[in-house]
């Protein structure tokens, strides 16, 4: 066979999901996987929601096509995301919708969409998802980071933040976690919210907003606040939508993208997105939309869902209280009592790179290198374990 790849270098594994396939070989029992934002059952599984079981029953049941839907997605599903997400008024005429392959799928979008008609530049939070600063470059966008988290008070650095984004370009995209910025579970305040919000209108900024974890901290409502203020302070912006982990519907690659700018230009924007659309996957996958789209049409099955989200949180919330809880009690080096108050899924345990190496060669507990851990990877069981661990590599 000839040899025409030879030129190609191989590239190391995913950071995150690149951790998977290593646990997935790993043969210890006890193994625990803290890697990947997937919501886990104290059973450790991660099961299909009976809201969404439900709904794909009726969907099955009444579908009669599997025709192409239109290149920005079903519109069902996009009237009734932008209803969830965005309450009911103020956007109409202002909202480009596209169904996406994920929260991913609307990133890469929206960086697609930056790089042909805003500049080439975009910037991120540090720390922020690994994946963001690789989906925007590869759009050809080049990345840049602002403060965001001060790892000396395990808190926001909110001025600093202030002060780089007074520096940079107006017209800039600025990436915007909206809720349990994923990887340190620190949020913005209500009240930083409203001074971003007249920061990005007097220097002209575009935030990208990403919200991948809506629901997770308060309602989907109370977490997209800063995008419904937003809206009504007529700033234009873009927005990635996930529903991978409020309705657990992961694998189905279920997202949105939205872009609310001045009426006349959304017919513009919305044609070139639809554009972009077509020139890469032509048009989305039908199943999950018409699943989530079921569930928020039909009553008892929208009811059903809420508590199914609100026993993640509650399940999420309780597993961070005991690990703190084991930790103190552990008499670790750190103080871990901050873990407390960040939110989501998401928090940092302070660990080096050479630490994690240790919890994962030496007590099979995989984590990113950057110590961020998943809490609802943990159960009652696990907690113990992986509190001794983090003791025994000096945490
Ligand atoms: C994560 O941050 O672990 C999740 O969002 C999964 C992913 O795609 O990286």
């Amino acid at each position: 066979m000839p040899s025409y790849f030879s030129h190609i270098k191989e590239v190391p594994q995913d950071p995150i999901f690149g951790l998977n396939i290593a646990f997935g070989a790993d043969k210890r029992e006890e193994k625990i996987n803290l890697s990947a934002g997937v919501y886990r059952t104290e059973e450790l599984k991660t099961p299909i929601l009976k809201s969404v079981k439900l709904a794909e029953c009726a969907v099955l049941e009444e579908e009669y096509t599997k025709n192409y839907l239109p290149i920005e997605g079903d519109l069902i599903y996009l009237e009734e995301v932008a209803r969830l997400v965005l309450g009911d008024a103020g956007y109409q005429g202002s909202l480009s919708s596209i169904q996406t392959v994920g929260g991913s799928g609307a990133l890469r979008l929206g960086g697609e969409f930056a790089k042909k008609f805003l500049g080439n530049s975009v910037y991120i939070p540090t720390p922020s998802w690994v994946n963001h600063q690789a989906i925007f470059s590869e759009c050809g966008l080049e990345v840049f980071s602002y403060p965001y988290y001060n790892p000396d008070s395990k808190d926001l650095s909110f001025e600093l933040m202030r002060e780089y984004l007074l520096s940079i370009p107006s017209k800039s995209l600025v990436l915007l976690h909206v809720s349990c910025h994923n990887p340190s579970g620190v949020d913005l305040t209500k009240a930083q919210w409203e001074v971003l919000s007249e920061l990005c209108t007097e220097k002209e900024i575009i935030p990208f907003f990403d919200a991948a974890y809506l629901g997770f901290l308060g309602t989907i409502a109370e977490d997209a606040y800063p995008i419904r203020l937003f809206i009504t302070k007529k700033i234009p912006f873009f927005l990635a939508v996930s529903f991978s982990k409020n309705f657990s519907l992961y694998g189905e690659r279920v997202g949105a993208f939205f872009l609310f700018s001045n009426e006349r230009e959304t017919p513009i924007v919305t044609s070139q997105l639809k554009r972009l659309v077509r020139r890469n996957y032509s048009n989305p996958p039908m199943h999950g939309a018409k699943v989530l789209a079921k569930i928020l049409q039909t009553g008892s099955l929208k009811e059903t869902w809420k508590e199914e989200l609100l026993q993640m949180k509650v399940r999420i919330a309780t597993m961070r209280k005991l690990f703190v809880e084991e930790l103190a009690l552990a008499g670790t080096r750190s103080d871990y009592s901050y873990l407390l108050n960040k939110k989501g899924l998401f928090s940092y345990c302070q660990l080096s790179e050479k630490q994690v190496e240790r919890l994962i060669h030496d007590h099979a507990i995989y984590l990113p290198s950057d110590g961020r851990i998943n809490i609802a990877g943990l159960n009652k069981k696990s907690i113990p374990y992986v509190v001794n661990a983090i003791v025994a590599v000096g945490g």
